[in-house]
């Protein structure tokens, strides 16, 4: 997820898009880049990191230009990698958000014609594409430039030789920003609010030209009106996609999350390069917080669905103790790819001759650069300190490996791979009913202890759910297996503990239900996850999330899902900072 930005009227244009740029950071930031047009020619500037100051950048006048804050997906954050991405006679200018997913047998077969790269991106055969076909005209060179393109995209080109922008939207947001004089392009609404609150949300196919004579909409080759909408948020609203919090926002992005993620490793199977498994006799997990409750699931994952014996390692402790490293693959799991713990667990696995696979979210991460391999989930930038849409990316990221691994039939695979291709749906569904969880976190918003219990897959589930309402409603939540609770935590139960309880209808179904009737005679509220045909359990608790009904192994995404929204509305409930909770930070880089 990238931001991107275009600009046409009477401004320079350089202040103008670094300024929209600066508004669309938390879409990425790990370098960005601007091209004006002066004159017959492009003047361009990329940088490394985020963009600080404005004022402290200028490139030549001139009123038409883009520009592009990036989220590496294709190739380490550089200045090479970031965009404007030109041609190969510097003439054409591009600036995407999304993925290509056929990049490379274009870049290929344009290589095959002459055309140089620089870059490891897959945005720049964008450029060398529109090359191909122009012939003096460059919104047909661009229509049949992106007849060629798979994946998602959302671009603004320019040509160093023409007064006008064009643009094109699929499956990637764009927006245009109606000024008086002036129009403006752009990934999201923050970056035109400083200039105009009225907006037209282009539609997927759509492809826009705006010149001196102002803009014209293309779909399907035939001209198309779209209705230009009056904004009524805020800049600081307007960021957060008109949700409350950023934890709320991202809560809500899971669908799309999941959509990318699978998206990333599914084609006609799992595509899944897993030769690093090759000879390994038993895996070891290192990861802090909640990346160390996605390692516990991934445990039960893959010794459920391959037999081979996994070890999970708190990252802070593994190097005081480090397991004898025999045929050992050692998994790091970390959202930042920058937390200092897990980080010397790599590298402490790495001395010891193990081969280290990290799963991670950023892009150009010291992670990366010390794992042996690479397994990225794509939940885009997360700027909540509470993770939330990255656990489920690194869940299904997990659900590939396993199934991946396994030795299961081709055919049972298959099915499994079904059922999680429905997961966003699902998700969908239980977004739709949030109001519901709104209601039970207002209940449970005036105790200060509460205690989550499961079993099976049920207990990680159950210890992420506790962290996450830990994190951000500051109660005291305790996670523990069921079968725990008699051995001593039973002592904590009363009216004024509640216990949060996670019935999943597998093998474990009928002693869960037995611990809730124990729970309950200790006069507990209690709150029960179960699925939407339940009508049993209802009977002994005093309230239940219903879920959509699911595969057993699946209900670590569909349960965390409605935890999160739990802690979530109970913090809110309490009138917590919920996006910068006390003593907390999104990247823990110190040991
Ligand atoms: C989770 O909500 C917290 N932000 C924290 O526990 C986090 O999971 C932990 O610091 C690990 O971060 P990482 O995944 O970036 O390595």
């Amino acid at each position: 997820m990238c931001g991107i930005v275009g600009y046409f009227g009477f401004r320079r244009a350089d202040q103008v898009i670094i300024s929209a740029l600066k508004r669309l950071e938390y879409r990425g930031y790990d370098s960005w880049g601007v091209a004006v047009k002066h004159g017959n020619g492009l003047e361009i500037i990329k940088m490394v990191g985020a963009i600080g100051d404005v004022e402290n950048y200028s490139l030549a006048e001139g009123s038409i230009g883009i520009g592009h804050t990036r989220w590496a997906t294709h190739g380490k954050p550089s200045e090479i990698n970031a965009h404007p991405h030109k041609d190969c006679n510097n003439k054409i200018a591009v600036v995407h958000n999304g993925i290509i997913s056929n990049f490379q047998s274009l870049r290929e077969e344009l290589e095959r014609k002459g055309h140089k790269f620089s870059s490891e991106t897959d945005t720049e055969v964008i450029p060398h594409l529109i090359e191909e076909e122009y012939r003096g005209d460059l919104i047909e060179a661009v229509m049949k430039a992106v007849e060629k393109l798979k994946g998602s995209f959302a671009i603004v080109v320019m040509h160093a030789e023409k007064e006008e922008l064009v643009a094109v939207r699929y499956k990637s947001p764009l927006i245009i920003g109606v000024g008086d004089g002036e129009w403006f392009i752009a990934s999201d609404v923050p970056a035109v609010l400083d200039y105009t609150n009225r907006v037209i949300y282009l539609e997927d196919g759509d492809i826009l030209r705006i010149g001196n004579d102002g803009f014209k909409i293309w779909n399907n080759g035939k001209e198309v009106e779209r209705r230009v909408e009056t904004v009524p948020w805020s800049i600081e609203d307007a960021e957060k996609g008109g949700y409350e919090h950023f934890m709320l926002k991202e809560i809500h992005e899971i669908p799309r999350v999941v959509e990318d993620t699978l998206f990333e490793y599914l084609s006609e199977g799992i595509d899944l390069d897993v030769s690093f498994s090759a000879g390994i006799s038993e895996i070891v997990f290192v990861a802090c917080g909640t990346s160390y409750h996605a390692s516990l699931i991934g445990k039960y994952l893959i010794e459920k669905l391959t037999g081979i014996p996994v070890r999970v390692e708190f990252a802070s402790e593994f190097i005081y103790n480090p397991p004898p490293m025999g045929r050992t693959l050692v998994i790091a799991i970390t959202q930042s790819g920058e937390t200092a713990d897990t980080l010397e667990a790599m590298r402490m696995a790495k001395k010891l001759g193990a081969k280290v696979v990290a799963i991670v979210n950023v892009l150009g991460s010291t992670a990366t650069r010390i794992a042996d391999n690479i397994l990225y989930t794509r939940a885009g930038p997360e700027i909540s300190v509470a993770a939330t849409k990255s656990f489920i990316a690194q869940l299904v990221v997990l659900y590939l490996l396993a199934l991946k691994l396994s030795k299961m039939p081709g055919s049972e695979i298959e099915k499994l791979v079904d059922e999680l291709r429905i997961m966003p749906e699902l998700v969908r569904k239980i977004l739709e009913r949030e109001e519901e969880i709104e209601q039970i976190a207002e209940e449970i918003a005036k105790y200060e202890d509460i205690m989550y219990i499961g079993r099976g897959i049920g207990v990680a589930i159950a210890m992420e759910g506790a962290l996450k309402m830990k994190e951000i409603s500051y109660i005291h939540a305790e996670a523990y297996p069921a079968g725990e609770l008699k051995h001593g935590p039973f002592a904590l139960l009363g009216r004024e503990t509640p216990v949060i309880a996670l019935l999943v209808s597998d093998e474990t179904y009928e002693i869960m239900l037995n611990n809730i009737k124990e729970v309950k005679a200790r006069e507990s509220p209690v709150i029960a996850l179960a699925d939407e045909e339940d009508r049993e359990v209802e009977k002994y608790v005093d309230f239940v999330i219903r879920l959509p009904k699911t595969n057993p192994l699946y209900t670590a995404i569909t349960y965390s899902v409605a935890l999160q929204l739990l802690a979530y509305y109970t913090a809110k409930k309490r009138g917590c900072e919920i996006d910068k909770p006390r003593n907390l930070a999104k990247s823990v880089t110190v040991e």
